[in-house]
């Protein structure tokens, strides 16, 4: 049975009972999919004792997101998690991460070379809402591991940045992209698209193949992002970024090709999607 833990004295409760075991957590927002799963495999891997949570975090929302239509699905979620045989799921309330309220909360200010680029240049809050509840999460749950999906890559090296300067003694692990069978990485957002735009949304991941490719054969950066970016828009996406960075700094112009990442973030109507691809 997956426990379902609501309360940080619950939490401190199962802690409690761990004794010398160690845990591996894998924060969510739930609407779980197989890629939220691969990261349970890692930390099921990786330590003794398995916990999800699940909790639709309303600071990293911008004014004009999708906080509200943040698909919530809490059952489904949970006959997930127990088939993956998780052992615990926190599952908090708002006002037990913000006990003094959302609006008036303690936030994580970041490096803005770290949040003025990217996701960061249409989203100027979210890293830090981002940042703010992963601290808290990791406070409290206290896991030995934490895994994050390379997904999400500018969220990743944030967390590692803040594990690392907040003194947290969490190992912070990383899980590869997992993917629809035509190349779309998955993603709770994924469902928002009606049939023409699923089928323009796999010109993302194509893009960044197609770019790679271009990349690798000697062509210039600025020559393959420019077509990159013709090419997201023959398909209808709306480029908000189509960026090659150094995949360990997140810095413009890698040294070597090989420690190169493309990252993409794109509009299909109102569905924001976001995808990358090391070199
Ligand atoms: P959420 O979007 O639910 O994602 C939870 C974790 O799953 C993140 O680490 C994300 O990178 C990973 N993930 C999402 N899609 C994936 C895919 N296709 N393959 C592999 N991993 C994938 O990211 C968040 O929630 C929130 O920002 C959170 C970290 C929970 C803080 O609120």
């Amino acid at each position: 049975m997956t426990k379902i833990l609501t309360t940080t004295a619950e939490l401190d409760d199962f802690r409690q009972h761990l004794g010398q075991k160690t845990l591996g957590f894998v924060p969510t927002m739930g609407n779980l999919h197989a890629g939220h799963l691969s990261l349970l495999q890692i930390a099921q891997q990786h330590a003794d004792v398995s916990m999800a949570s699940i909790f639709v975090n309303p600071t990293q929302f911008g004014e004009n997101e999708d906080l509200d239509a943040y698909p919530r699905t809490f059952e489904a979620d949970y006959a997930q998690l127990q088939a993956a045989g998780v052992d615990a799921v926190f599952y908090p309330s708002e006002e037990t991460l913000y006990p003094h309220g959302k609006d008036n909360t303690l936030s994580i200010e970041l490096p803005a070379h770290m949040t003025n680029i990217l996701c960061g240049l249409d989203r100027p809050t979210h890293f830090q809402g981002v940042a703010t509840v992963v601290a808290k999460l990791l406070q409290l749950v206290k896991p030995t591991v934490a895994v994050f999906g390379e997904k999400d890559f500018q969220q990743l090296a944030i967390v590692r940045r803040l594990a690392e300067e907040l003194f947290i003694p969490t190992d912070i692990l990383s899980g590869k992209i997992v993917r629809e069978a035509d190349g779309l990485a998955m993603s709770s957002r994924n469902q928002y698209l009606d049939d023409k735009q699923r089928q323009q949304a796999v010109w993302l991941c194509k893009t960044l193949q197609t770019c790679r490719q271009r990349l690798l054969a000697g062509e210039s950066v600025d020559a393959v992002l420019t077509a990159g970016k013709q090419q997201l828009n023959q398909h209808a996406i709306q480029v908000e970024y189509l960026n090659f960075r150094d995949a360990d700094t997140l810095a413009e112009a890698p040294a070597e090709l090989s420690r190169g990442i493309l990252l993409v973030a794109g509009r299909l109507g109102r569905t924001r999607l976001i995808d990358n691809l090391r070199i």
